[in-house]
C-alpha cells in the first residue's frame, strides 16, 4: 500500500495503471516518452471532460425524490403517475436563467424548476419556473430575449440597457418582469420557492375526455426571499449558496417538499375565456379556476455524482406520457423541439441512454447507433414494418391529445380575447398582490436598475412601460430616476 492508502488504480481498459504520480521518463530528469499510454490517456480525457453548458439555465443543481398522489384526479387524467396512491421516482433541477456555470446563485433572476418523473408509462418532464408566466409568447422571440439578458457582444459584460431595451420594446414581458423585479427575483433558497408548469397543458381521462391544466407546486417550507443587500453579500460570500443549501439540507435529513395542485379548465371554455388561456404571459384567475389538490413532491436523495446526474440530465417539455398532452401555446410547441435538440448537441446523440435520463420502462425505439450508443436491440429488425414480429407503432386517425386548428398559414400574434392586454395582469399584481413594502421595494429595484446605465430612448420607454403597469408606481419610479440623475422635473417623461 502506498502512502496515500491507494491499492492501485486501473486504466479505462481495466488493466493496472502503473502510476498516477509519475510520468514515464528517460532517467529522472529526462523527456517523457510517447508510449506512456496511461499518461496520454489522462491528458486526452482531461481535455474532453467538459461538455458545453446549457445555453440558458446553465447554473443549477438538483436532487432525486418522489411524487405521491394523495387525491383523486382520475376524472381529468388517466396518466399513471397521477392516479390515487401512485408513487413515482423523480429528479428535480433548479437553476438561474442567465448566469453561466460558476455565476452566483443569488443574482436577481427567474429560477428554473425542472422535473423528470420516471413513470410506469415512460418519462414525463415538466420544465417550469418559479413564476407562473413568462416574458414572451412567441418562440421566435426566445433566442433574442435570452441574448438580451446575457452579455454584450463587444465587452462580454452584462448590461441593464440591453435588458430594458428588449423588455420595453416587448410589452408582453411586463407581467414576468414585475415578478422578476419583485421578491420572486431573489428566492432565499430553492427550498423556499414555488414552482409552476407555467404553460397550459392538456389532460385526457380514461374516456378520452380532455381538459386544460396548469400546474402549481407550492413550497411546504414557506416562501422566503433575500433582499438586495443580502443577495449581493451572498454572491460574494458563497456563489454556490443555493446549491449548497439544498445538498446540505437533504444530507441532514431535512427533505423539502411541495404541494402539487392544478387549475383545470373545461376543454370547451378555452375558446371564449376572457383571456387567451394559451398565452404564457397570463395567469388564469383562481376564482374562475380554483386550485385542485393532487399530491406531494418530496426531494430526499442527493446526487452521488454531479456531472453524471445533474449536468447530464436532459429535461424536455416535449416528453409526455399517455393522459397528458401539449396545447396550442406556441411557446410550448417551440420548446417541444428545442430541448432534445440542445441535448443532442450538449451531451450527445444518445443522451437518452444515460442512466439519469433512461426511463424505468422497457424501450423499443427505432432510433439506432450514433456516437456513444450503449443500449441496443441485438439482431432485431431496424425497420418498421417488419415480418419478424418486432412491434411498431400504428396510430391512425384522430389522436387522443388533439385540438382543432383551422385557417390559412399566417405569421401573426395570437387572436385577442375580450380582456387580453399586456398591462392589466401586472397592474393587478402590483396593486392587489404586493403590499406597501413590496411596492416600495419594487420602485427601488426598478429605478436602481434603470439608473444602472440605461440610456435614452430606452429609459423613457421603460418609464412609460411602468406607468402603463401602474400610474402611481410608474410616477414613483420616474421621480427616483430623475432624482438619481439630478434631472430637473419635466412634464411627460415616458407617458405610457
Ligand atoms: C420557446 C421558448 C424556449 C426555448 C426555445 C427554450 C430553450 C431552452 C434550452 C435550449 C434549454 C437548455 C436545455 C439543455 O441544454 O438541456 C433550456 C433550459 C431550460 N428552460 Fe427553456 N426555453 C424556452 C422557454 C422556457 C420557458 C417558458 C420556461 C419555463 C416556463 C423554460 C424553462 C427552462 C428551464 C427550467 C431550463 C433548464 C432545464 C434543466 O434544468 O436542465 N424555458 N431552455
Amino acid at each position: 500500500m502506498s502512502d496515500t492508502g491507494a491499492t492501485g488504480s486501473t486504466m479505462s481498459t481495466g488493466a493496472p495503471a502503473l502510476s498516477d504520480r509519475n510520468s514515464l521518463t528517460i532517467g529522472p530528469d529526462g523527456p517523457i516518452v510517447l508510449h506512456d499510454v496511461h499518461f496520454l490517456e489522462q491528458m486526452a480525457h482531461f481535455n474532453r471532460e467538459k461538455v458545453p453548458e446549457r445555453q440558458p439555465h446553465a447554473k443549477g443543481s438538483g436532487a432525486f425524490g418522489v411524487l405521491e398522489i394523495t387525491e383523486d384526479v382520475s376524472a381529468y387524467t388517466k396518466a399513471a403517475l397521477f392516479q390515487p396512491g401512485a408513487k413515482t421516482d423523480m429528479l428535480a433541477r433548479f437553476s438561474t436563467v442567465a448566469g453561466e456555470q460558476g455565476s452566483p446563485d443569488t443574482w436577481r433572476d427567474v429560477r428554473g424548476f425542472s422535473l423528470k418523473f420516471y413513470t410506469s408509462e415512460g418519462n414525463y418532464d415538466l420544465v417550469g419556473n418559479n413564476t407562473p408566466v413568462f416574458f414572451v409568447r412567441d418562440p421566435m422571440k426566445f433566442p433574442h430575449f435570452i441574448r438580451s439578458q446575457k452579455r454584450l457582444a463587444d465587452s462580454g459584460l452584462r448590461d441593464n440597457h440591453m435588458q430594458w431595451d428588449f423588455w420595453s420594446n416587448n410589452p408582453e414581458t411586463a407581467h414576468q418582469v414585475t415578478y422578476l423585479m419583485g421578491e420572486r427575483g431573489l428566492p432565499r433558497t430553492w427550498r423556499h420557492m414555488n414552482g409552476y408548469g407555467s404553460h397550459t397543458y392538456m389532460w385526457i381521462n380514461a374516456n378520452g375526455e380532455k381538459v386544460w391544466v396548469k400546474y402549481h407546486f407550492h413550497t411546504r417550507q414557506g416562501m422566503a426571499f433575500f433582499d438586495n443587500a443580502e443577495a449581493s453579500a451572498m454572491s460574494g460570500a458563497d456563489a454556490d449558496f443555493h446549491r449548497r443549501d439544498l445538498f446540505e439540507a437533504i444530507a441532514r435529513g431535512e427533505h423539502p417538499s411541495w404541494k402539487l395542485s392544478v387549475q383545470v379548465m373545461p376543454y370547451a371554455e378555452a375558446k371564449a375565456y376572457r383571456i387567451n388561456p394559451f398565452d404564457l404571459t397570463k395567469t388564469w384567475s383562481h376564482k374562475d379556476y380554483p386550485l385542485i389538490p393532487v399530491g406531494t413532491m418530496t426531494l430526499n436523495r442527493n446526487p452521488e455524482n454531479f456531472f453524471a446526474q445533474i449536468e447530464q440530465a436532459a429535461f424536455s417539455p416535449g416528453n409526455t406520457v399517455p393522459g397528458i398532452g401539449l396545447s396550442p401555446d406556441k411557446m410550448l410547441l417551440g420548446r417541444a423541439f428545442a430541448y432534445n435538440d440542445a441535448q443532442r448537441n450538449r451531451i450527445g446523440t444518445n443522451f437518452h441512454q444515460l442512466p439519469v435520463n433512461q426511463p424505468k420502462v422497457a424501450v423499443n425505439t427505432y432510433m439506432f447507433d450514433g456516437q456513444m450508443a450503449y443500449a441496443h436491440s441485438g439482431a432485431a429488425p431496424t425497420y418498421a414494418t417488419n415480418s419478424a414480429g418486432r412491434p411498431w407503432a400504428d396510430e391512425t386517425g384522430p389522436i387522443a391529445d388533439s385540438w382543432e386548428a383551422d385557417g390559412e398559414m399566417v405569421r401573426s400574434a395570437y387572436t385577442l380575447h375580450e380582456e387580453d392586454d399586456d398591462f392589466t395582469q401586472p397592474g393587478i399584481l402590483v396593486r392587489e398582490v404586493f403590499d406597501d413594502g413590496q411596492r416600495a421595494a419594487l420602485v427601488d429595484q426598478v429605478s436602481g436598475s434603470l439608473l444602472g446605465g440605461v440610456r435614452s430612448p430606452v429609459l423613457e420607454r421603460a418609464i412609460g412601460y411602468w406607468k402603463s403597469i401602474d400610474a402611481d408606481v410608474g410616477a414613483r419610479i420616474e421621480q427616483k430616476v430623475r432624482a438619481g440623475r439630478g434631472d430637473k422635473p419635466a412634464e411627460g417623461m415616458g407617458e405610457g
